[in-house]
């Protein structure tokens, strides 16, 4: 896709991040947008922002981790606007730490937004894109958790594996297909969101019990929030994320350093070497995913 005015767009997790970021960047090319996420006060204000940015806009409050959700997403945004061109599968949340340590509420919560929420998005889009017969694009947001060796937050790395696996296999069967509807899957390092506090979204039913942050939890967490308030902006993601879209290319890297780190990690398994992330202290300190 080369035009992108006059074109609608859906973007799950769209009111914080990454995702208000593409949909800053849509509203800026002439895209509509449909804003889909759970958090319904900041999906609210991003909408209103949106507007006043002279953006054609409707805020569709959906917890991506609810099929039903997603279903009435679509029929809402169809209705309004009769085609969707871009999907962007892109509401994420992170927790957990090891995998026997990660609660099992952190394993449901973790997968159902992560994985089901994009499974459902593709599952009820993908059909609806390929009836419209026009040129359409989808782009899932993994992670460069996704290419990379595990050590951090288990159930935040299994999923994003998952979902660059999902948008393969989209991917591939679309192009033996050849259709219109075209494919990428989004792998940042660290971008200038709140997934740090992602724990604002977990459903009540979902909770841990309370327990008391360790002195070195809470070291971990304030060197995390340092670390994020000085990566990406959200809104240089959108620029690679359009160029890309532009370009039909399915893999986005967007941090050159975890480049790096992908390509030693496939080298130690080509070579049947065992695995060693060298990010893998700076996690441990952190204990966060990324
Ligand atoms: N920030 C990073 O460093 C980074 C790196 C790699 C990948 N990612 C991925 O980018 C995506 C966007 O995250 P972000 O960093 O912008 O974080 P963010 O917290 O700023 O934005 C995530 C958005 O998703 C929404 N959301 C959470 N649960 C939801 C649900 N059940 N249904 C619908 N919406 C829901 C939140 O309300 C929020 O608006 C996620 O998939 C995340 O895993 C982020």
């Amino acid at each position: 896709m080369r035009e992108f005015a006059g074109k609608v767009a859906v973007i799950t997790g769209a009111a914080s991040g990454i995702g208000r970021g593409l949909a800053e960047w849509c509203v800026r090319a002439g895209v509509s947008v449909v804003l889909a996420d759970i958090e319904e006060v900041s999906l609210d204000r991003t909408g209103a922002d949106l507007k006043a940015m002279g953006g054609t806009v409707l805020c569709a409050r959906t917890d991506v981790s609810k099929r039903g959700d997603v279903e009435s997403l679509a029929r809402r945004a169809f209705d309004a606007f009769g085609n969707v061109h871009l999907l962007f599968n892109n509401a994420g949340v992170a927790a957990g730490g090891a995998p026997w340590e990660a609660t099992w509420n952190d394993w449901e919560w973790v997968i159902g937004v992560n994985l089901w929420g994009a499974i459902y998005g593709v599952k009820v889009f993908a059909p609806l894109m390929l009836a419209q017969n026009t040129e359409c694009h989808i782009v899932n947001t993994a992670s460069a958790a996704g290419l990379s060796a595990g050590g951090f937050s288990a159930p935040y790395s299994v999923t994003k594996h998952a979902v660059v696996a999902l948008s393969e296999s989209l991917y591939l069967t679309l192009q033996q297909r050849g259709t219109l509807v075209k494919v990428s899957v989004l792998c940042p390092g660290l971008v200038r969101t709140n997934i740090a506090n992602a724990e604002r979204n977990r459903p009540p039913e979902l909770r841990n019990e309370p327990a008391p942050l360790t002195p070195k939890m809470q070291a971990g967490r304030a060197a995390l929030e340092a670390l994020v308030a000085s990566s990406m902006p959200p809104s240089q993601v959108a620029e690679i994320v359009f160029e890309a879209i532009r370009k039909e290319q399915f893999y986005i890297l967007t941090h050159p350093d975890w480049t790096e780190v992908i390509r030693l990690r496939t080298s130690r398994l080509l070579a049947m070497e065992n695995p060693e992330n060298p990010a893998a202290e700076v996690m441990k300190l952190l204990n966060q995913p990324m």
